[in-house]
């Protein structure tokens, strides 16, 4: 009955019988049912008389009930490539008394087509390297958006504006700002953007900040949120810069050249194997202090008397994937070690303990004769920090993002010099300064 939730209980059936990495490699979460309902009304008043719908990634179908609730005579059609998901699936419609074409198969296959008024979804979430490796290569290679670090779901977009001129999906709120959606923004634009509307970061039981992207040849570019008791909301238009898009109001500009320019940015210690290398007092003449990003905290290191045993040629040897690095990366007297889950705000610190630190820090190497402090001081800089938060506001920093943050024209003697005294009004004074000195150059 129309208003009335469904019996979603076949899906709990269908994920328990999924173990953790078997969800995680498909991306299977449910989403709430209130947020198919705003988004399909939403959607309702752009679309024709019984419409075509096509959700290619259905799970147990959730979102072809919102639609054959709201647009009677809607034609429906919905893919999964896990059987259980098509089974949930069948279950779940037929409860609810609606009909739709249910297909069992990857809506990404080469040979799979279809036609529409509109594609609807939530499409799977999964990182390149959760993909099995050849699966991830051949998408890689024939979808235009799948660039460097892009997510799974990129490929689901552009699949989705192939088969129709109107497009609404649950995505990552990073693909707004990451280098790495840079082709699927573009795709995007080049099909018309309805809209950004973020959900709560509640709705998914999982810590990923995302929006429903609103895809139509419209092109009405609004910004704005989705609540369970507000439905769609629309608060203004979404800022569509060249690198970066926003919702909340202009993107901060900062002048001046990239930090990649005058400086390396190299992840810490990709060991393969944490409990053989990693352990607490030195036990090994290999052992060299080291740190996580846990251990970073704005200004300084805390030392946890972590050592690694670093042994190079050992690692490679039993996992070639991994990354050790070199010593000469690490064996210096200053260098700036920044956090690699900071979330929104950057967290960095100069070490001068010669660590050589893990996987879940950047290690940042001055070129010339760049001062480390002065990188630090810029890094922790209020200035920088606006700017960064509205474009990485990423759960998980990539060292491409840091290499984008721009960087006044030196000196940067003050900067260095406030950042030695880790006095935070001065150095935001300092950066002022510098970044609009270079603005005026
Ligand atoms: C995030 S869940 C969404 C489920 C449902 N649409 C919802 O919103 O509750 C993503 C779904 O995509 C399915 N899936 C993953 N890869 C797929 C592919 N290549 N083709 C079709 N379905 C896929 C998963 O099995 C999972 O059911």
């Amino acid at each position: 009955m129309p208003g009335n939730n469904p019996d979603f209980s076949a899906a709990a059936r269908w994920l328990a019988a999924r173990t953790p990495r078997e969800r995680k490699q498909r991306g299977q979460w449910v989403t709430p049912y209130w947020v198919c309902e705003a988004v399909i009304d939403r959607l309702a008043a752009d679309l024709p008389a019984q419409p075509t719908i096509v959700d290619p990634a259905c799970g147990d179908g959730r979102w072809l009930i919102a639609a054959a609730r709201r647009l009677p005579g809607a034609r429906l059609v919905g893919y999964d490539i896990d059987p259980a998901a098509i089974d949930a699936a069948t279950r779940t419609l037929a409860a609810a008394g609606v009909t739709a074409r249910l297909i069992c198969a990857d809506s990404l296959g080469e040979r799979v087509q279809e036609v529409a008024d509109a594609v609807v979804g939530n499409p799977p979430f999964v990182r390149p390297q959760h993909l099995p490796r050849d699966e991830a290569a051949a998408l890689w290679r024939r979808f235009s958006v799948a660039t460097d670090k892009s997510d799974l779901y990129a490929c689901f977009v552009e699949r989705a504006l192939q088969w129709a001129p109107r497009v609404a999906l649950v995505l990552g709120h990073t693909f707004l700002s990451l280098v790495s959606s840079g082709a699927l923004r573009r795709r995007i634009l080049a099909s018309g953007l309805d809209g950004v509307f973020t959900l709560p970061q509640s709705t998914f039981d999982a810590a990923v900040e995302t929006v429903v992207l609103l895809c139509g040849p419209d092109d009405r570019r609004e910004a704005g949120q989705i609540t369970a008791s507000g439905g769609v909301e629309v608060h203004g238009t979404l800022h569509v810069g060249a690198e970066a898009w926003s919702t909340d109001g202009p993107l901060p500009q900062l002048p001046g050249s990239l930090l990649g320019s005058i400086a390396s940015v190299h992840m810490g210690i990709v060991c393969g194997d944490y409990p053989r290398y990693v352990h607490h007092e030195r036990r090994y003449p290999e052992d060299r202090p080291t740190c996580r990003g846990r251990d970073v905290r704005p200004w300084r290191i805390i030392d946890t008397d972590l050592f690694v045993r670093y042994l190079p040629r050992d690692m490679l040897r039993r996992k070639p994937y991994v990354a050790p690095k070199h010593a000469g990366l690490f064996d210096v007297p200053e260098k700036v070690v920044l956090a690699g889950t900071t979330g929104r705000r950057l967290v960095a610190a100069v070490d001068t303990h010669r660590r050589f630190p893990m996987d879940s820090c950047y290690v940042l190497h001055p070129r010339a004769d760049a001062d480390p402090w002065g990188i630090l001081g810029l890094l922790l800089s209020r200035e920088v920090a606006a700017w960064y938060g509205t474009r990485f506001g990423a759960p998980r920093v990539k060292g491409v993002e840091v290499a984008q943050i721009p960087i006044p024209d030196p000196p940067w003697t003050s900067i260095a010099a406030a950042a030695r005294a880790e006095d935070e009004v001065g150095l935001s004074t300092v950066v002022r300064e510098a970044y609009a000195r270079t603005a005026g150059r």
